[in-house]
């Protein structure tokens, strides 16, 4: 994972081996593997706040099975998994990936801030070993590179209940519509998480001591 990271130049939280072992042995972990035993992709779960939250963590999806939907299929069962193990808990997770974002869109996760995550300690010391943990801790963790999505099992509840919409269909059966409001809107969320990350990398650079330039609109344009 932080080799992965590393390549794509993003942060990570990391993790040791004993941590990630303890998710699998706790049934809080999920693995995908070929009939044959190959390694194909991995999730965990953890929760945190007196099982207020729970954070998905750790997706990872071996190169060459990438891009074949395993991702979406390991992120649906750990969404089950978190859903029947916490049935009250919000889910939650920071990502940077725009495939992690789209699938928890999918999934009913909603973009929102830091302050709206768990305030647990322990969950923000995990922060500590990203390579982004300054920008963290110099926004008071309000803000950072990864953006927070998190499904609301209550909010859930209170939108489906407004946005099903029944129609009798002309021969007589009874049909339940329902629309989220969130997915129309993706295209328009990708471009507002790279302008976010291009703000907060400048801001971050200028602190530093690393150009002291304004972010120029040739920059902004690539981010955009
Ligand atoms: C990110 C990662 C988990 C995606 O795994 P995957 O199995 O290839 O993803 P899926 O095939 O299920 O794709 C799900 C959706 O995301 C899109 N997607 C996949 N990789 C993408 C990428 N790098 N950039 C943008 N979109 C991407 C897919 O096109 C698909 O959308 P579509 O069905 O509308 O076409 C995988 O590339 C990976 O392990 N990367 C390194 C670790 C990492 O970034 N983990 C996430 C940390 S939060």
């Amino acid at each position: 994972m932080a080799e992965s990271a590393k390549a794509r130049g993003t942060g990570i939280a990391k993790r040791s081996p004993e941590y990630i072992h303890k998710k699998m042995e706790e049934g809080k972990a999920v693995i995908a593997l070929t009939t044959e035993g190959t390694w194909v992709g991995f999730c965990y779960i953890e929760a945190w706040e007196h099982e207020k939250y729970v954070a998905n963590s750790g997706l990872i999806v071996s190169p060459p099975f990438r891009k074949t939907g395993v991702a979406r299929e390991i992120k649906r069962k750990v969404f089950e998994l978190s859903r029947k193990r916490y049935p009250h808990a919000k889910i939650f997770g920071l990502t940077t990936g725009l495939a992690v974002m789209k699938i928890n869109s999918e999934l009913g996760y909603e973009p929102v801030t830091y302050s709206e995550l768990t305030t647990d300690e322990e969950f923000w010391k995990g922060c500590r070993s990203c390579v982004n943990f300054e920008i963290l801790t110099s926004k008071n963790r309000m803000n950072c590179m990864c953006t927070a999505m998190q499904f609301d099992p209550a909010e859930d509840a209170r939108k489906k209940a407004e946005l099903t919409k029944t129609v009798v269909t002309e021969d007589g059966h009874i049909e339940h519509h329902r629309k989220r409001e969130f997915e129309g809107n993706f295209k328009l969320f990708e471009r507002w998480v790279r302008f976010k990350q291009f703000v907060l990398l400048k801001g971050w650079k200028k602190k530093e001591g690393d150009s002291g330039k304004k972010p120029s609109i040739l920059n902004f344009l690539f981010f955009w």
